[in-house]
């Protein structure tokens, strides 16, 4: 049976997962492909290093250059991390003509367009089934599974971390900060949360989605960014009591009612990621804890989601199996970009700025119980021909201050924005006003 080598450049959660997974399912894999796949090397950093998943000592390098160049390793797998190191792995690898696969959702979103060039001109393929939402192969969903659909929109919970806090702040009523220290505690989020709880993981993720639902290269600069910290057990509740679910989203969507946007041969779309107001009837809304979920509406197919785990060493594992076995059965094809991702079917595409964006809100504002001050702020908003289809006053606030909630018809975010700037400097008007958008997938 032919064989196909691969190296590995990283043993550690992915890395050792990956090589279990192979020891597990290796010979069914062989089966089904009609290729083996044979682990050369495991480039790590420590060789000394005490291991979760067991590797051969005689595996271990601590020579990732030494990998890459080796004639008889035909596939690399980078699975180290980070932009900078692991930009030099891929390229060097690419040069050699080499297939790369990697998990790497941060070196793509960073250097993306370099590493598909590089790719091109050595006409060595690059895999990223692991780089979104870890088991859920929704990549190949996008490239291959949906080509024939145009892609009207992508709505994803793709990290964990921000899904477990939101799940946890609902299910316990309790709030963010508590959560997020009782989830360092646990290993669900890092003791440094930012690049999760911010929403720069998710916009990693979701640049690669847009990318690759639309053809052209979206910056990251491109994507409009919010993160949970924001989020208090009170929006939580209220949101639960009108019906909707806070969720981050990753959000690529076509706009084709945007103001702005450079005209071209694609419809403008927006990607985003936020928290949003997730209707309970949505099935988004019932992904919890560490799940991720992807749901996909194409215009042939209607609506399609995916639902899995999105990181940790076996579901991860699971992807890179995925692409190791795309990349041998490539090489034994001879096939080179066998499904173009960023080829310019939608010209450069037109990435709508988040100010041009339409949504619709729900709005909290702690106001002074006292008569007039909701007339005031419904002129504010008229004034800014902002449409309110209900306010709310929840009861069992009694005191100086109490909660308001508006939920406001579609307007764009630069008009929300100056009309609640107004709103914040009204005397009645106590605390930031809050702005969650809610999501309709209409
Ligand atoms: N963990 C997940 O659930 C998950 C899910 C989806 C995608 N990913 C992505 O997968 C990649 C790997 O993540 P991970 O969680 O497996 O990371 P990890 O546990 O920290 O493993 C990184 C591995 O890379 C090795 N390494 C680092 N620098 C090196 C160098 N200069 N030379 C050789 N080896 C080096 C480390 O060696 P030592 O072991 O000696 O330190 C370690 O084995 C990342 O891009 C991540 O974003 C991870």
């Amino acid at each position: 049976m032919q064989q196909v080598t691969f190296g590995l450049i990283g043993g550690g959660t992915v890395g050792g997962g990956v090589h279990q997974a192979l020891q597990r399912n290796g010979a069914l894999m062989a089966s089904r492909l009609g290729i083996g796949l044979t682990v050369a090397k495991v480039a790590v950093r420590d060789l000394t290093k005490a291991r979760a998943a067991a590797i051969p000592a005689g595996l271990l390098t601590d020579d990732w250059r030494g990998v890459v160049q080796d004639p008889a390793v035909q596939v690399i797998v980078e699975l180290m991390g980070g932009t900078t190191t692991a930009k030099e792995v891929v390229l060097a690898a690419l040069r050699l003509g080499k297939p790369v696969v990697t998990a790497n959702k941060a070196l793509l979103s960073t250097h993306g367009p370099e590493l598909f060039a590089a790719a091109a001109k050595h006409g060595a393929n690059l895999y990223y089934e692991a780089s979104v939402a870890g088991g859920i192969p929704v990549i190949k969903v996008l490239r291959e599974s949906l080509v024939g659909n145009r892609l009207i929109s992508v709505h994803g919970i793709v990290n964990g971390t921000c899904n477990y806090i939101l799940t946890r702040m609902k299910l316990e009523g309790a709030e963010f900060a508590d959560v997020l220290a009782d989830a360092q505690r646990l290993g669900y989020a890092e003791a440094e949360p930012s690049l999760d709880i911010d929403g720069h993981d998710a916009a990693h993720k979701t640049g690669i989605l847009a990318s690759l639902a639309h053809g052209f290269w979206v910056k990251p600069g491109q994507i409009h960014t919010e993160g949970i910290r924001g989020i208090s057990k009170l929006d939580i509740q209220f949101a639960a009591r009108l019906g909707y679910t806070i969720k981050l989203l990753g959000v690529v969507k076509q706009v084709p009612s945007a103001k702005r946007g450079r005209p071209g041969p694609c419809p403008p779309i927006q990607v985003a990621v936020y928290p949003a107001l997730v209707p309970d009837t949505h099935v988004l809304a019932s992904v919890n804890h560490a799940f991720n979920a992807i749901s996909v509406r194409g215009d042939v197919v209607g609506d399609t989601l995916f639902y899995g785990r999105g990181a940790g060493a076996e579901p991860t594992a699971s992807a890179v199996l995925s692409d190791l076995a795309d990349a041998a059965l490539d090489l034994k094809h001879g096939s080179h970009n066998r499904v173009p991702c960023f080829v310019a079917h939608s010209g450069d595409g037109c990435v709508v700025p988040m100010d041009d964006v339409v949504s619709r809100y729900y709005v909290r504002l702690t106001v002074v119980d006292r008569p007039g001050v909701f007339a005031r702020i419904a002129n504010l908003l008229a004034k800014a021909r902002i449409g309110i289809s209900s306010i709310i006053q929840p009861e069992g606030h009694a005191g100086e201050t109490v909660p308001v909630i508006l939920m406001i018809h579609d307007a764009p975010n630069a008009a929300m924005k100056r009309a609640l700037a107004q709103i914040a400097k009204l005397s009645a008007v106590k605390d930031a006003p809050v702005m969650i958008r809610v999501e309709p997938f209409e």
